[in-house]
């Protein structure tokens, strides 16, 4: 059973898809806690599953590093095996990222390296092109530069919103990221050092 910590930043539909996979026993891992930049909406889904939750602001002004540290300090506490970022909208300074690295992965809805950053679902959109993807990686010191662990290509359909599109995408995002946490569980770290 690998022991995760989830960071989150909105609406959290991934974690709550990663939770019943975890519950439901389709994905070897358990979440022992779900962390937040905010009071992102999706901590709602931990509280009502009972798991404990963290929110560790990044406010104007703070020290990004400093942020990093606590943020890292509290996840570390929690003993986890893997990190993972669903939906988490901060960069996380490297000195963090070092601290769980490699097993810190992270989940885009893109096919890297296309359209890496925030808005990849709407630079998709805005680029016109007819496929875009999703993809699970590595997390590393770059903006979504890590190694890439699973990917799969997602039409674009004609009358597609970005929410539509979007939505689609994430469908795929969770089917990639259960795959991944359940080779992770499965083989441990030599997964991620294979790519
Ligand atoms: C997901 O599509 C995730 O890949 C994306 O935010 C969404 C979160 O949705 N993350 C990024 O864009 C990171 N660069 P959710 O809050 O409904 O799970």
């Amino acid at each position: 059973m690998l022991r995760t910590v989830v960071l989150i930043s909105g609406h959290g539909s991934n974690l709550r898809a990663f939770l019943g996979a975890c519950a439901d026993g389709t994905v070897p891992a358990t979440v022992v806690a779900v962390g937040a930049d905010s009071e992102a909406p999706g901590l709602e889904h931990a509280r009502s599953a009972g798991i404990p939750v963290f929110v560790e602001p990044l406010e104007r002004g703070v020290d990004r590093d400093a942020w990093g540290d606590r943020l890292a300090d509290v996840v570390e506490s929690c003993a986890p095996d893997l990190v993972i970022l669903s939906g988490f909208m901060r960069v996380l300074p490297p000195t963090f990222v070092h601290r769980f690295a490699p097993m810190i992965i992270n989940t885009h809805p893109s096919f890297l390296p296309e359209f890496p950053g925030a808005h990849a679902v709407r630079d998709a959109s805005a680029a016109g092109v007819t496929e875009t993807g999703a993809s699970v990686i590595v997390v590393d010191d770059g903006v979504d530069t890590g190694p890439i662990l699973a990917q799969r290509r997602v039409p674009v359909l004609d009358g597609d919103t970005e929410t539509v599109l979007h939505d689609r995408i994430k469908i795929v995002e969770r089917e990639l990221l259960a795959e991944v946490v359940r080779d992770l569980a499965a083989r441990g770290s030599a997964v991620l050092q294979e790519n």
